[in-house]
This record gives structure tokens, sequence and C-alpha cells, in this order.
């Protein structure tokens, strides 16, 4: 299969025909690649049981892990539940009045609409309405919702730009919009709104504290328990790693950065190809000059920073062929969660330091 790829420009007569075409390769069968605020997306017809089985084969992907469903409008997102509570609903309304369009996705009951490829077969499934013009403009052109994980090769760090969605699925896409870098740069927070309390599966954009701050309380799996495969089977599978061996370094800054300079002696003296990827604030003190690479990861104060270039880093780590990449870890609070959550899973080896 030849992969097309075209960029999308902000606005005039050819963009909608470009996104117009795309909404025809929708409806036709064909998976198209799309860039959304918080990564791109690999997606398919969420109606076509067909279309989607493709998307797991593209990527790879483990049949029991389900996908999210996009929408453009809260009618198509309404018309995808079924027999939901009054309380769900009233909880949904909420929700998505408070943070969509955005990086959030709600988990509720699945309509008999949505093939069985989709939620992977269990009763719910996982709404979002993205805060992307190109994604918006897709799912409206296709006139269908669009089931869509993360657009690269399972496993692979997820993409924030169009080059990225290339080097992972060439071949195995029709069509790939290049919209630019996406600004989030992690994937959309999961919320379980099933359960008799609202509990995120997967912390991103929209923070536990933002969500507790509307809901009251809200839960938090970090880490899977036994039997609670079934409920965030994405959850199982280890994530984003990067080829390189990722070292993360946890605990008060004062006490991770001498941790990250022993690390580092300690490879080089078993002369390893190294890489550092710390915050601006570790890496004004000029203390890493004997490493390969030294990558920005952002600024310690500002967690959206180091998101937004968090997985672009794993994946220049690995085209510089390093052999263990270490990297100085954040507060998991705000966003900061949500980037300790990828960087974690990622990771080989977690240091904690006290
Ligand atoms: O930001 C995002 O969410 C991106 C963009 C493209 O929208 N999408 C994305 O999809 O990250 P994916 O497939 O890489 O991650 C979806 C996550 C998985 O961990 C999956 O297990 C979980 O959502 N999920 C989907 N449906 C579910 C359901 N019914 N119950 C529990 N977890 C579900
Ligand atoms: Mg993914």
């Amino acid at each position: 299969m030849k992969t097309e790829l075209v960029r999308v420009p902000a606005a005039g007569q050819s963009r909608d025909e470009i996104l117009s075409k795309a909404g025809e390769a929708i409806r036709r069968g064909e998976l198209v690649a799309f860039p959304t605020e918080t990564v791109y997306g690999l997606g398919a017809n969420a109606f076509s049981g067909e279309a989607v089985k493709r998307i797991f084969e593209a990527k790879g992907r483990p049949q029991d892990n389900p996908l999210i469903v996009h929408v453009s409008s809260m009618e198509q997102a309404l018309s995808l539940w079924q027999d939901p509570t009054s309380a769900w609903q009233e909880r949904f309304l909420l929700l998505a009045e408070h943070f969509w369009p955005g990086p959030l996705t709600i988990i509720g009951p699945a309509s008999r609409r949505i093939p069985s490829a989709v939620t992977a077969g269990l009763e719910t499934v996982a709404v979002r309405m993205p805060d992307h013009p190109v994604a918006l403009g897709l799912i409206r052109h296709s006139d269908v919702p669009i089931a869509a994980p993360s657009a690269n090769r399972s496993g692979r760090p997820s993409p924030t730009t169009a080059s990225h969605v290339l080097e992972d699925l060439e071949g195995h896409v029709e069509l790939i919009l290049d919209g630019g870098a996406t600004g989030i740069g992690l994937e959309s927070t999961v919320l379980d709104l099933v359960s008799p309390k609202p509990t995120v599966l997967r912390p991103g954009g929209v923070t536990i504290e933002e969500l507790a701050e509307l809901l009251g309380e809200v839960g938090y799996i970090s880490r899977l328990e036994e039997g609670e495969v079934a409920r965030s089977p994405g959850m199982k599978y280890r994530h984003y790693s990067p080829t390189s061996k990722l070292i993360l370094v946890e605990g008060p800054p004062d006490k991770v950065l001498p941790a990250m300079k022993k690390l580092l002696e300690r490879y080089k003296g078993e002369n390893k190809r190294v890489g550092v990827l710390a915050t601006r604030e570790a890496l004004s003190k000029g203390e890493f000059a004997e490493a390969d690479l030294v990558l920005h990861s952002g600024e310690r104060r500002a967690p959206e920073t180091i998101g937004a270039k968090l997985f672009a880093n794993f994946r220049t780590a690995d085209l510089r062929e390093l052999d263990v990449l270490i990297m100085e870890g954040i507060e998991p609070r705000g966003l900061g969660l949500a980037v300790m959550n990828r960087a974690r899973r990622a990771a080989a080896e977690i240091v904690r330091v006290e």
C-alpha cells in the first residue's frame, strides 16, 4: 500500500477539499492518520468492524485493547451510549460542558451499534471530542464517529508529528494528514464514569485536580492490582518504550541531580553511549558535559513544556542510538502526573532517592 502524506493548510478552499477527500476515505473503510491536540490518531469508521480491524493490524495492537471513539458533536456522542442512568448522564453532561472539546476521554455504556472490535468485547465504550480543527473537520466530513488509537506501532512512543507517524506506519495507512506538531504531546485522560466512583484509568491533559474540583472525589488507578486487568486493558501492556535503556531518577531535585551524575559516570566508565534528559533548571548548572547527548526536557515548574516534547525526546534518543538515557523525574502533580506516568511505564529502571 502507498501512504499519502498531505499537509493541511490552516484555512482556505484546498483545506476543505483535503478534509472532504479524507472523509470519503474513512467512509470507504480506509485508514487516515490525523492530528489531535494530544497526539496523532490512526482513524477508521467506528461503525465498521472491518475497517477497525485494519487498525489493529497496522499497529500490531493486541485485540483485547479497546479503542477511543472520536466525535465532533454532542449529538454524535449521545448516540454512542446505551441506556445510561440519569445520574450517569448528568455527570457526563457536566464533564462535556467543562472539558470538551479537549483531552478527556469518558467511558460509558456502549451502544449496540458499536462493533465489538472497537470495545474489545466490553460493554463500555470510550468517547472523546478532540480539540483540534483538523480532527473535528475530518470527523464532520466523514459523517461518522472515528475510532482511533495513537498512530504509532504498538509499543513505540505515541507520535506527536506527522513524520513520527510515517516512521512507524508507512505502507500501513492510506493517508496521513499533517497538521504540524501536536500541542499537549501526551494522550488524553481516560475517565471511567461507569464505576460508582469516577476513576482515572490514565492521567492526561485534564488533571485529576481539575476533575475532583468538578466531581468531588475521583479515584486513580496507578498500578494494576490483580483482577483489575479487565477494567483498563491498555494498562497491562508496557508502553512508549524507547529502545535505549531508560533510567528514571525520582526524588527532590537536590538529590536527583547528583544521582544522575553518578549514573552517567558509571555508564561512561563501561564505555556506553549515554544520554541525559533533564530540565532547563538542571542543565543550567552545566553538569553533564560527559554525556554523548543532552536533551532539554522542558521547565521543571511548567510540566506542560515537558509533556509536549517527551515522546519526541524518546524518539530522538533512539535515533541517536544511545545505550542508556538517564531522565530527571519531576513532581507527579497536575500535568506532571501524566508525564511521570508515561516515563515510569517506559522506564527499564526507576531509581528513587530521598
Ligand atoms: O489522546 C488520546 O487519547 C489519543 C488520541 C488519538 O485521541 N488516543 C489514544 O488511544 O491514546 P489509545 O488507543 O492509544 O489509548 C486508549 C486507552 C487504552 O489504554 C485503552 O485500554 C483505554 O483507552 N480504553 C479504551 N476503551 C476503554 C474501555 N471501554 N474501558 C477501559 N479502557 C478503555
Ligand atoms: Mg496508544
